[in-house]
């Protein structure tokens, strides 16, 4: 029989999960998808119930296998890539989490990050992780379940319980408690991690509170991470890709060469320069983040991280019921000529990249007698494009080129007005690919390397197709304008000065 030549994807992100099938060409050839509940227990908390995911993770697996009619022995790997930073601590006995997972936009810690930037850790932190103290990140959500969660503690130093973000959670329930990895990117997320050194970093777990034994082991991107427990599929799938979901993009849009760049419109916005195998130290507050690590080798890329971009359209659909379907802001936005002065800025979950502002919180302005849900649905769109510029910016001012071209995926990129709107803003020409669901893809070729579906970088590279181009034309004098309407409303929003 001839080696299995088709991947199958696991996409767990914040609001829905996936499972897509690739063949070798990267044609989705099956796909599943469940949406799941958010539970917002107290202001700017946010948390998932590791159950519910874990739940939809097989339904979904299971759902696109049996719509290919592929058997799981047609299945060389299992890719996994899932929302970054969101929090889960587990029974290793029962496999049991024992909190909800604490979801990476909570700002539950933001006092204490502020108190241990007060206490002059921030740089320390920062040289070795690449991020900054904020509660963005995962070491002080998992203090917060030790320190709240009944007996936590204890049972932490006696080895009772395992840490994990969601790769790890999923990579534990699918090999029934065998494994308990992550891999790199992940690992990056957590602010336990040396990215240079590329270890679990001691002082960085006293400082945290968080005692090492609760932590994974830490593998490449492409390896073999074990197999499906007996029972869950027809025949046991190797695992043998994992990254997060950023990382995953950029590595599906085939963004291998230094000085390429992606941003992924999902639930927020997330832009990642690589850097190639340098760790770019960001004098303009984006992140230092390992991209993929390969044989061995990493690629480090500059981030730029927007926690709102999706969610504004979802919070006009499901918490003021402005819209009806996610997909009318497209139709409202073009229905009128501009936003009639009316700028949001989602700082929903405080600001990420570059304001860095756990206690913002979201505003609109310019609202006169004339606005209508056409300019309110206009705004949040266009409140992503400003975003996007911003962050742009930051990295030209980090020492970086102005992009040649700047690739997009993630849902919100079908959307033509909103493209045009992003090239028109930042002035550099934006790719969209054949193929939007580059997330699902980067994890597919994760495993599909590990597992011989594709030889090499180029064999991925080749497989890119362009599906459009948005090429900048609003005259300089307008978006000028507009981008100064947007600092005006934002500087009005900010808590911090940066
Ligand atoms: O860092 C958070 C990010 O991984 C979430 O991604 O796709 O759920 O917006 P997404």
């Amino acid at each position: 029989m001839a080696a299995p030549q088709h991947i199958l994807a696991i996409d767990q992100g914040t609001t829905s999960t996936r499972a897509i099938i690739f063949d070798a060409e990267t044609r989705a050839v099956a796909t599943a998808q469940r949406e799941f509940a958010q539970h917002y227990p107290q202001p700017g908390w946010v948390e998932h119930d590791p159950e519910d995911i874990w739940r939809d993770t097989l339904a979904t697996a299971r759902e696109a296998l049996a719509a290919s009619g592929i058997g799981a022995d047609g299945i060389a790997g299992i890719g996994i890539t899932n929302q970054r930073e969101t929090v889960v601590v587990w029974d290793r006995a029962t496999g049991d989490a024992i909190h909800h997972a604490i979801v990476w936009q909570d700002r539950r810690t933001a006092e204490l990050c502020a108190r241990l930037k007060e206490a002059g850790h921030e740089s320390a932190v920062r040289a070795k992780t690449g991020l900054l103290l904020d509660p963005y990140f995962s070491a002080t959500k998992l203090a917060w379940i030790l320190d709240h969660v009944d007996g936590a503690r204890a049972r932490a130093d006696n080895g009772e319980l395992a840490f994990g973000t969601i790769d790890s959670f999923l990579l534990w329930r699918l090999t029934g408690g065998a494994v308990h990895a992550t891999d790199i990117t992940n690992a990056s997320r957590t602010l336990l991690y040396d990215i240079h050194a590329q270890r679990w970093d001691e002082d960085l777990c006293a400082l945290f509170d968080v005692p090492a034994g609760l932590l994974p082991e830490v593998h490449d991107n492409s390896h073999l991470f074990g197999h499906t427990a007996d029972g869950l599929f027809d025949a046991a799938i190797p695992i043998a890709g994992v990254a997060g979901d950023q990382q995953a993009a950029l590595f599906g849009q085939a963004c291998f060469a230094k000085g390429m760049v992606k941003s992924t419109y999902g639930t927020g916005c997330f832009m990642l320069l690589n850097t190639g195998e340098e760790a770019v130290a960001s004098e303009h507050r984006l992140l230092t983040t390992p991209a993929y690590r390969l044989d061995g080798q990493v690629t480090y890329a500059l981030e730029g991280s927007i926690f709102i971009a999706g969610a504004a359209v979802k919070w006009l659909r499901d918490g003021i019921g402005v819209i009806t379907h996610a997909r009318d802001t497209d139709d409202m936005a073009t229905q009128v000529p501009d936003s009639h002065g009316v700028y949001m800025v989602p700082a929903f979950v405080g600001l990420g990249a570059p304001h860095w502002d756990p206690d913002a919180r979201g505003a609109i302005f310019g609202l006169t007698l004339g606005s209508t849900q056409a300019h309110l649905a206009r705004a949040a769109l266009e409140a992503v494009g400003y975003q996007t510029m911003d962050l742009a910016d930051a990295m030209v001012a980090d020492g970086g080129d102005p992009p040649a071209t700047i690739r997009v995926d993630g849902g919100m990129a079908a959307n033509d007005w909103l493209c045009q709107f992003l090239a028109d803003m930042l002035r550099v020409p934006v790719e969209r690919p054949r193929h939007l669901e580059t997330t699902a893809l980067g994890a597919a070729f994760h495993a599909g390397l590990a597992t011989g579906v594709w030889k090499d970088l180029d064999a991925l590279a080749a497989t890119w197709a362009r599906g459009a181009c948005f090429e900048p034309k609003m005259p300089n004098g307008a978006r000028a304008t507009l981008a100064e309407g947007w600092h005006a409303a934002l500087a009005k929003t900010l808590t911090v000065r940066g």
